[in-house]
């Protein structure tokens, strides 16, 4: 029986549905709040928080059918694809899962009716694993189920490994929950190589694992240690492609229909007839994960999850390459996995244009240094002794070339060499070293201070409030006091100044103290405190009562920025697309500072829609409102989050009536009208796939068209215009310019021409040969050359030798008519001058051009040309 992927993963979750599992979506690739895991790696990393009993839900079976990647961190299979039937960067895993519901029991039984039931797999062809020591699992294969004890092998742990390190242990990452687990394999069959799992031919590709169940059991710690998981679970995982090509009677993943599709499209865009070839495979596998990866919202790259998609990326426009890709191929892949995997996965058809023209600009990217990188690494490879290329030279291709790491490894192993990765390592710490070094500039005063103390924020209400000073700093260091005059920090139990966070800038003003006060300069968190910075006045001694006061005018220009950017960010959503997520983002009392994902020019049509949008939502006058709540209910309300930012488990959410709604913990206008007016001062491209607009508000956006209106009436005015027709004026004006200066250009050439009828007159007569030797001075040496061809023209027969200066510089020519070559070259004359004016210079025998750079010496050395021709003349 041959069935499709789609209706295998159909098939799958309707089984478990039929067992009360609830059939959940697959979640992003990016794991939400989650800074311990690269990528979602198995279908169990979004339960992660219901195996810890940290978070419920209202189902305690659950089944899916999750989109993960391996490639990077604990699960990393990217080395491996296209060089074995197996791996894959990106795959889809099928998975059942119960959360302190079932057990080993029912989960073994599920598997079995599945495999050998509902998809009639061969009873015999299935070889069970346990881990050693799992008595309870073996009996249940063995006594339950009916597999012979011959076909159920025992895996204990790696040789010289840990406790637990064994394939029949799982763990999602360094930590996190794991336990125990049992496997199912497929026999291919004898013409494959390979041999049953735990035997020294374990490696081949005739035993293959198709499903993994997991007895969650424990919850690993950074130390190592195990805890106990509330109730025991059950985690399952099928790789979809594998079952597949047991399914659809093939032996290795490619060749199933969903890869068929992929290299099919890839084979006719890169003329490939020969369809096992393994680039053609590296390059189907890598556009599924990248492509994911992007509509997932990862940004290609010099860091974290966006390297690791450059580097998948450069991988397959390599492996392009080597089939003699001419053009940038890889994004045209795109509408053939939607094809194939758009039914089961909207949200790729919905970024589809995103996805190619990102894939697009790193092609661009990357093919602008591929040839010169290839180029250098032939090189470095035909020149190497032994079979390793340097670290060194590895670290050189990836800095100048952007090679990775593992795409020069790649290369390496094709011509069976290796790369010396901790040369590599080491040349790459030493660059990290110096780029910190670099970006020391600006004092970190918070690494200075530690404190345990505790500040109580009252800014969202108060501009004032009564505090005590809890704890003193000078110079880093802990003090019972300052004195009058000396810098330091106060700390205070309560505070209406808010300290620099999410990009809003600290609080400044004032303390108020018996007899003086404190100024307070910036704001800023240490640990759990707020660290007002400043000046104080009048001595400051712990313990101290203090009014505190901020600088209410400057606050209020801050949270009308601060608004502004939520507007602007939503804003950008509608108008450009659900891409834009935020970057980064400053917000001061002068402008707010928003940067974006987003992969070209925002057009200004674009830009002018945005901030009429703004506008709009501002004169709307919608409501702010601000909620604590638990992390889940906010988003369920779609409120914005970053990406890869951890969130306590209770947030603050910001909400303006109907149009954004943020995680934020800054402060912000009540109402949206406040804000007045919004008006964009610049937009900008600051990396690969990041732009920057900033903008102001208020007075400030007041100010800024007053001040763009005067410059106007100032430009009207210097060209006596009225506004409204100041554009034609001034192009009027530029036309006339361009006229004139073509008009002086003839002029020039006409008086040069002139002059030069003026200049035969002053040759001299040397042993019969006409010679014109002069400085021309202040003459530009462009000039020049028309010059001494018109002069040769009307000498009939002579030499000539000009020089000029011009700021400093010296021109200088020599021109020798053809009858005369013979005696004289140009270029021997035009040296001879040259060299005493600090030049050097060459041409043809007939005319040579020279510069230099001491005028002053002009006359000296135009004098010795004389007696040189003489010599030479006689
Ligand atoms: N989480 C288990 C795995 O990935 C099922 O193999």
């Amino acid at each position: 029986m041959t069935r499709s992927s789609a209706e295998i993963r159909t098939a799958f979750l309707n089984y478990f549905a039929s067992k009360q599992h609830q059939i959940v979506q697959s979640a992003s690739l990016v794991p939400g709040n989650d800074a311990t895991l690269l990528f979602t790696n198995a279908g169990m990393v979004p339960f992660k928080d219901v195996f810890l009993g940290a978070e419920k839900r209202s189902y305690t079976r659950a089944t899916s059918s999750q989109r993960c990647v391996r490639a990077g961190g604990k699960h990393n299979d990217l080395e491996n694809v296209g060089y074995t039937a197996r791996h894959h960067t990106f795959f889809e895993m099928l998975g059942n899962f119960s959360f302190g519901d079932y057990f080993k029991q029912d989960a073994i039984n599920y598997a079995w009716e599945f495999l050998t039931d509902v998809l009639q797999l061969p009873k015999e062809k299935l070889l069970i694993t346990v881990y050693e020591t799992d008595d309870e699992a073996f009996d249940i294969w063995n006594k339950e189920i009916g597999v012979p004890a011959d076909r159920i092998i025992r895996i204990g742990d790696k040789k010289g490994g840990k406790k637990y390190d064994s394939d029949n242990f799982w763990s999602m990452g360094d930590t996190g929950p794991c336990g125990p687990c049992s496997e199912i394999f497929y026999d291919h069959g004898e013409h494959i190589w390979g041999g049953p799992p735990g035997s020294p031919e374990e490696d081949g590709d005739r035993f293959i694992e198709i499903w993994n169940l997991v007895f969650m059991q424990f919850n690993r710690h950074a130390d190592g240690n195990m805890e106990q998981l509330p109730k025991p679970s059950v985690d399952t995982g099928m790789g979809l492609e594998r079952i597949s090509a047991i399914m659809q009677d093939v032996h290795s993943n490619y060749e199933i229909d969903i890869f068929q599709g992929l290299i099919g499209a890839a084979a006719s865009l890169l003329n490939c007839n020969d369809m096992e070839n393994k680039s053609l495979r590296v390059i189907a596998d890598h556009i599924r994960s990248c492509s994911f990866m992007i509509a997932d919202g990862v940004m290609p790259s010099n860091e974290g999850r966006g390297y690791v998609l450059r580097r998948i990326i450069r991988r397959a426009i390599r492996h392009g390459h080597k089939l003699g890709a001419k053009d940038f191929f890889f994004h045209k892949l795109v509408a053939a996995l939607i094809e194939q995997m758009g039914e089961a996965y909207p949200e790729l058809v919905k970024q589809q244009a995103v996805v190619e023209k990102m894939l697009r600009i790193e092609e661009e990217q990357f093919g602008r240094t591929l040839d010169r990188g290839m180029a250098l690494l032939e090189d470095i490879i035909s020149d190497l002794d032994g079979d390793t290329i340097n670290g060194d030279d590895v670290f050189k291709l990836y800095d100048t070339y952007g090679f990775p790491a593992d795409l020069t490894a790649d290369i390496a192993r094709e011509r069976a060499l290796r790369i010396d990765q901790n040369g590599f390592d080491v040349a790459m710490g030493l660059q990290r070293e110096r780029a910190q070094q670099a970006s020391q500039f600006g004092t970190d005063y918070n690494e200075q201070l530690k404190t345990d103390k505790q500040t109580q924020f009252k800014g969202y209400t108060k501009h004032e409030f009564s505090s005590t000073v809890v704890e003193l700093f000078k110079d880093g260091e802990s003090v019972a006091e300052l004195q009058a005059d000396e810098k330091g920090v106060v700390v205070l139990d309560n505070t209406p100044f808010y300290a620099e966070s999410g990009g809003q800038v600290g609080d400044t003003g004032l303390l108020h103290l018996d007899g003086g006060i404190f100024e307070v300069a910036d704001t800023v968190k240490v640990g759990n405190a707020f660290a007002h910075h400043g000046v104080a006045r009048v001595a400051v001694g712990v313990n101290r009562r203090v009014k505190a006061e901020i600088d209410v005018e400057r606050r209020e220009k801050i949270i009308k920025n601060h608004t502004a950017t939520h507007i602007l960010h939503a804003a950008l959503r509608k108008v450009l697309g659900e891409h834009v997520t935020q970057k980064g983002s400053l917000v001061d009392p002068d402008k707010l500072r928003f940067d974006f994902s987003h992969f070209e020019a925002v057009t200004a049509e674009e830009l002018t829609q945005i901030e009429r949008m703004v506008n709009s939502e501002i004169r709307r006058n919608l409501v702010r409102e601000t909620e604590l709540m638990q992390i889940d209910e906010a988003k369920e309300k779609g409120a914005m989050a970053l990406f890869g930012e951890k969130y306590d488990d209770e947030v603050r959410v910001v909400t303006l009536g109907d149009f954004s709604t943020e995680l934020c913990g800054g402060v912000h206008v009540e109402r949206t009208g406040d804000i007045g007016l919004f008006k964009v001062t610049s937009e900008s491209g600051i990396a690969a796939g990041v732009r920057r607009i900033e903008a102001v508000t208020a007075d400030a956006a007041l100010n800024y068209i007053d001040s763009q209106a005067d410059t106007l009436s100032m430009i009207a005015s210097l060209v006596k215009s009225d506004v409204a027709s100041t554009t034609s004026k001034v192009e009027q004006m530029i036309a006339r310019s361009k006229q004139l200066e073509k008009e002086i250009g003839q002029l020039k050439q006409q008086l040069a021409s002139a002059a030069s009828g003026d200049l035969v007159s002053q040759a001299v007569d040397i042993n019969g040969v006409k010679a014109l030797i002069t400085n021309l001075d202040g003459v530009e040496s462009k000039a020049l050359r028309g010059m001494v061809d018109e002069l040769k023209v009307k000498m009939g027969s002579g030499i000539i030798m000009l020089a000029t200066a011009n700021d400093g510089k010296v021109g200088l020519i020599a021109g020798v008519t053809k009858d005369l070559t013979g005696k004289v070259k140009a270029g021997e004359l035009v040296n001879l001058v040259a060299q005493q004016v600090g030049g050097k210079g060459g041409g043809r025998p007939d005319m040579a051009q020279a510069g230099g750079s001491q005028p002053e010496n002009i006359p000296a050395a135009l004098a010795l040309v004389q007696p040189w021709l003489a010599e030479k003349l006689s």
